[in-house]
């Protein structure tokens, strides 16, 4: 049989980031090997705020364009108490994303075996979203500046961006992710009664792209009204597109209402893969159970489920997936985030056992 190797570029970054990646490493280490059908060559990158405090740089200047020869990037998280979050996020994560143009970032939200929603209302299967956040443009394309600093006149400003080819490439993905899915529904979300220009464009390119999806069935949604429903009617909703800012809220709300951010895992793509898609949980760095071996890994192992997928690995992803849903269904198996006692090497060794443990 031929083994495929991919190169995968392996980016901690600060706090349990570093934690849950090492976590995963372990975890598709034995299932390469378990699995026979490919091998991963993974390069670590110390790229992180440690660095930045040592060398003035979170990564090299030349950072984003060295992981263009990689197959995939999977990332931990960045951000450090005595460091402004602005700085973090936009020297390293999102200078990574916005030069590989990694413009769909698609964030699924299940409840996994053995958890718990905080909503008492809903039963296995009636919580499975996939939210695709436009990751490029938007209230995050960094336009903006300050002006006057210091003085009572001082002002500030970022300004949300949002481009005809930006949103359509968006739509597009999302309508196409929606029509994969069984029920091909689709929800649009914005804001365009208060923001009557950029959200309007997006309103309007939702109903052109549509016409070329007509087996999908879509609706729009304001997104205050958004949350509600989330809440109230979480089994009316399947695929959800919203904008860069809307989506990234929305998707920590999803989070919480899947049992914690501790399981939810997101991908930046590239979909016409022109360059390295990203791969990371959705938590951040999380300081304050930095260190202490509790940081749920699961989110990750779910991260590199998708990464597997994107690679073409199905099978291997499954059974990666398969193997997570093992572990969480016994509660013994539950770090303190979903109320348990367990630590990430207790749950990464169980992930590793079930993986083993499969003869299939
Ligand atoms: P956070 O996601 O790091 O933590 C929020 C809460 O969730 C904390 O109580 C934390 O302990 C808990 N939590 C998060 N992940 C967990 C896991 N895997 N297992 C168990 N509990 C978990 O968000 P926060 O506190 O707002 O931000 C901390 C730092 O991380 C900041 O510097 C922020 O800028 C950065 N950040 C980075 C992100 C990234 O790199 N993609 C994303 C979000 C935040
Ligand atoms: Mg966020």
């Amino acid at each position: 049989m031929t083994r495929k190797t991919y190169k995968i570029a392996a980016i901690g970054g600060d706090g349990i980031g570093v934690e849950v990646v090492d976590a995963c490493l372990v975890v598709l280490d034995v299932l390469a090997d378990r699995d026979g059908g490919f091998a991963l060559n993974v390069t670590n990158f110390d790229w992180s705020t440690d660095r930045y405090k040592r060398t003035g740089e979170f990564m090299p200047a030349d950072g984003a364009d060295q992981l263009r020869s990689f197959d995939a990037i999977l990332f931990g998280a960045v951000g450090a108490p005595d460091v402004p979050d602005h700085l973090t996020l936009w020297g390293l994560r999102l200078a990574i994303c916005q030069p590989l143009d990694q413009y769909a970032n698609v964030r699924p939200t299940r409840v996994l075996p053995g958890i718990q929603s905080p909503l008492r209302h809903v039963n296995a299967g009636e919580l499975d979203w996939v939210i695709v956040r436009e990751n490029s443009e938007g209230e995050y394309a960094g336009q903006g500046g300050r002006s006057h600093p210091g003085l009572p006149l001082e002002v500030a400003t970022d300004v949300s961006i949002f481009t005809r080819a930006g949103i359509e490439r968006i739509m597009r993905f999302a309508f196409k992710l929606a029509q994969s899915r069984p029920r091909k529904l689709l929800t649009v979300v914005t804001k365009s009664n208060a923001q009557r220009h950029g959200m309007v464009l997006w309103d309007q390119i939702a109903a052109e792209v549509a016409q070329d999806f007509t087996d999908v069935t879509w609706d729009k949604m304001l997104v205050d009204a958004m949350t509600v429903r989330m809440t109230m009617k979480p089994a009316s909703l399947d695929t959800i597109v919203a904008t860069n800012l809307h989506a990234d809220i929305l998707s920590d709300l999803a989070a919480a209402l899947s049992g914690s951010i501790g399981v939810a895992p997101t991908a930046n793509l590239n979909p016409e893969r022109d360059t390295p898609s990203m791969f990371e949980p959705i938590h951040g760095s999380a300081f304050d159970i930095t260190g202490k071996g509790v940081a749920n890994p699961v989110a990750t192992f779910w991260t590199a489920a998708m990464m597997l997928e994107h690679l073409g690995e199905t099978p291997a992803a499954e059974r990666l997936m398969q193997a997570v849903e093992a572990v969480t269904a016994d509660p013994a198996l539950h770090t303190p985030d979903l109320g348990g006692n367990a630590t990430t090497r207790m749950v990464t060794d169980a992930v590793v056992e079930s993986l083993r443990g499969r003869n299939d």
